[in-house]
């Protein structure tokens, strides 16, 4: 079954809070307290209206499992931070890494100069996700956030080239819809 990649609409707003607060999803988020309603509608309004922090959801068929966008834009550097997430806890094996790679090639391809990323250094899986995508482990910043440490990944465009071709069966295996 194809996946997909389709922009976030308005119309998405409780689902994605709904998924965004479960437990196994914001125990490995920068912030892990309840988003209140109202602080995910002004969140959801403030994406829809910057291009550059494209943010979508991942469906399986037509089931959405997961989401993964971008933050923190810094036009200068053409750089944004990744979060992402698999919330469906049934979701296919391989169904976060082929999100992740469908998604670098979409920004890359729209002209991102650099995706970073904050991770928890006890969220194992994440951190060997963001190695095989070939991400360089940049610096750990102790006491990030509730006193614990957070590991700081960088890729660029150069590294995705290179990287991109191990994931092409991935890539090609998710409709990307246009923003
Ligand atoms: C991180 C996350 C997106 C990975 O999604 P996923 O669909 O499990 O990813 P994949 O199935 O592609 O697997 C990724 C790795 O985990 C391993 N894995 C997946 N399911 C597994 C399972 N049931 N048992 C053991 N290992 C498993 C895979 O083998 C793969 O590692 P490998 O390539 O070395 O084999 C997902 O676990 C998630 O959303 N976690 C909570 C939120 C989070 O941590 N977000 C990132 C914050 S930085």
């Amino acid at each position: 079954m194809m996946y997909r990649l389709q922009p976030i609409r308005l119309e998405d707003e409780a689902m994605i809070l709904a998924a965004r607060n479960a437990e196994h999803v914001r125990m490995f988020m920068m912030t892990q307290s309840i988003i209140t309603p109202e602080v995910h509608a002004a969140w959801i309004r403030a994406k829809l209206a910057r291009e550059r922090e494209p943010y979508y959801l991942f469906l399986h068929g037509d089931r959405p499992i997961g989401v993964v966008g971008i933050t923190h834009y810094a036009e200068a550097l053409r750089s944004g931070e990744w979060g992402f997430y698999i919330f469906a806890t049934d979701a296919p094996k391989g169904a976060g890494t082929t999100m992740l790679a469908a998604f670098l090639d979409e920004v890359f391809r729209q002209g991102f100069g650099r995706v970073t990323s904050l991770v928890f250094t006890d969220n194992v899986k994440s951190h060997r996700l963001h190695e095989k995508l070939g991400f360089t482990r940049d610096s750990v910043i102790v006491g990030f956030v509730q006193n614990k440490d957070v590991t700081v990944w960088a890729l660029n465009g150069l590294q995705w080239q290179r990287q991109r071709e191990n994931f092409l069966e991935m890539i090609n295996a998710v409709q990307v819809e246009s923003l």
